[in-house]
């Protein structure tokens, strides 16, 4: 491993599966302690779910539709994987995927307690190798930011959707997501124009600082991306955006305003093909 703890370059000779490794390494070892801290916050976590709640932003759901009946795919669904319970809840065939094995276990055990039918895989978000080709309605991908690489991503995301398929992202708005928020204000941490890998030791998300604190620190990677980075790949691959909304706050986030966007929802389509015009 190349990584020494140096904070914000990542070294050149890292190269990009050295990169998904640590990133899996980092998730992996935090997964247990991700479904503590959700069960923290929501005590009644199962008893929610298990009534038919939805635990998605009103947005996200709103701009999804109905979802009865679809096949749909939550691309980074963590070990409690309450979006991927969600959409179930909403009547969706929920397949979720995650890079960190550890994940993928617990959130097996949580779907065998609430007694819902959800697929689970271990996989890449860029590549989902377990996925067949075009066999989603609807591909639900939030954190862009863990992905390397957004067009691999896209493309793997087109390629699992059906003809008329529709993509969500919800991802941290770039825009503010590169500002360090304290109470003395707001201060530009990273170069918006930066796409270099950000590393940096990574002790849990705001969810484990709202209760405690994580007992371990390891290495970690960010890839930022540009709004025009999002929106250019999307168009490259051929997806037609259909909807933009960007929120004024974030669950969990450490900064809440009205001021500023904090989170940015997608809707795009995948072309339904139209033969030669006579
Ligand atoms: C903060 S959690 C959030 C998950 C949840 N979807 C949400 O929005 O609250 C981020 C998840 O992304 C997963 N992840 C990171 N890189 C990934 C990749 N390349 N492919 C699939 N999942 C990945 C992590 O293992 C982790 O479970």
């Amino acid at each position: 491993m190349t990584y020494d703890g140096m904070e914000g370059r990542v070294q050149p000779t890292m190269n990009k599966q050295e990169r998904l490794d640590i990133n899996r390494a980092a998730w992996d070892a935090y997964q247990a302690d991700y479904m503590r801290f959700n069960l923290m916050e929501r005590p009644d976590f199962f008893e929610r779910l298990e009534s038919g709640d939805v635990m998605l932003d009103d947005e996200e759901v709103e701009l999804a539709g109905d979802v009865a009946g679809l096949d749909l795919l939550d691309t980074s669904c963590a070990s409690d994987a309450k979006q991927a319970f969600s959409w179930a809840n909403l009547g969706a065939r929920v397949t979720a995927c995650d890079i960190a094995p550890t994940a993928i276990e617990i959130a097996r055990e949580n779907a065998r307690h609430l007694g819902l039918d959800v697929k689970f895989h271990v996989a890449d978000a860029q590549t989902l190798d377990p996925i067949s080709d075009e066999s989603q309605d609807l591909v639900y991908a939030t954190h862009l930011g863990w992905l390397e690489d957004i067009e691999l991503a896209v493309r793997t995301w087109a390629r699992v959707l059906r003809p008329g398929g529709r993509l969500l992202i919800d991802m941290d708005h770039p825009v503010t997501n590169i500002l360090e928020k304290s109470n003395e204000g707001l201060r530009v941490e990273w170069p918006y124009f930066d796409r270099s890998p950000e590393t940096y030791e990574f002790t849990g998300t705001p969810l484990a600082k709202k209760h405690g604190g994580w007992d371990r620190s390891m290495p970690i990677l960010w890839f930022h991306h540009t709004l025009a980075d999002v929106f250019n790949t999307l168009v490259k691959t051929g997806l037609g955006i259909e909807r933009v909304v960007e929120r004024p706050y974030f669950p969990h986030a450490e900064f809440e305003s009205s001021e500023l966007p904090d989170a940015i929802s997608i809707l795009a389509r995948k072309p339904v093909p139209t033969g030669p015009t006579i």
